[in-house]
């Protein structure tokens, strides 16, 4: 089946490869775990059922990738294509325009920060969008940390419902502007 959506794109190290409905088998068993749910939106069920990733990605990610409202890629390390570690996703609306997780035993190696930077351009450079915001639980140390070392500013402070309960939150932006200037300063 051809995978919706925008295309394979690349960094140093991983592929970033559009959803398609059968990498529900292999994320069914690596994203349900606590270390990576715990600091995600409320609306990721918890006990997380034994087919909550098909269901989400049949009734949920799949329609909005194919009404061009959000754009969603598993990542891949180039030495393994076959194997998915983790995903990234695009949202088009006013508040959260993206999301991530990793499994646990390929995080702390930078990974993140490489899908993070494609994405980026792909969201202003390709799409032409002028803001990009995330919001995030404060006490997510690593996610803030992703989006402080890419050049992002904290705009908002609140409280938001995650897995783990009602937890102080974060918004961070970034502009187009900010963006590119942050890419000729770092890349
Ligand atoms: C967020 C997540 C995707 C990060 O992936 P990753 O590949 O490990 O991230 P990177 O290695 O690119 O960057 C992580 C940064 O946080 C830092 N970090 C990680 N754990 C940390 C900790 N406990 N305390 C302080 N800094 C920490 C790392 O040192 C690194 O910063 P550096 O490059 O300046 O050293 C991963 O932790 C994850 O899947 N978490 C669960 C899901 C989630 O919370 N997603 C985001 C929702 S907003």
């Amino acid at each position: 089946m051809t995978p919706p959506g925008p295309p394979e794109l690349h960094t140093p190290r991983l592929i970033l490869r559009p959803l398609a409905l059968e990498d529900h088998i292999q994320v069914q068993q690596i994203f349900p775990h606590w270390e990576i749910v715990q600091h995600l939106n409320n609306k990721v069920p918890w006990p997380f059922p034994e087919d909550g990733v098909l269901t989400y990605y049949r009734e949920a990610a799949l329609p909005a990738i194919v009404r061009g409202e959000q754009w969603q890629w598993t990542l891949r390390l180039k030495q393994q294509p076959d194997q998915i570690i983790g995903s990234i996703s695009l949202f088009k609306n006013e508040s959260n325009n993206r999301g991530f997780w990793l499994a646990s035993q390929w995080q702390r190696r930078g990974l993140m920060t490489e899908a993070v930077i494609a994405v980026n351009d792909f969201w202003f450079d390709v799409f032409g969008f002028q803001v990009l915001r995330t919001p995030k639980a404060a006490a997510n140390i690593t996610s803030r940390r992703i989006s402080e070392k890419t050049g992002m500013r904290l705009i908002a402070t609140g409280t938001g419902e995650y897995v783990s309960g009602r937890l102080p939150s974060e918004t961070w932006e970034q502009t187009a502007e900010e963006s590119r200037a942050w890419r000729a300063t770092n890349l």
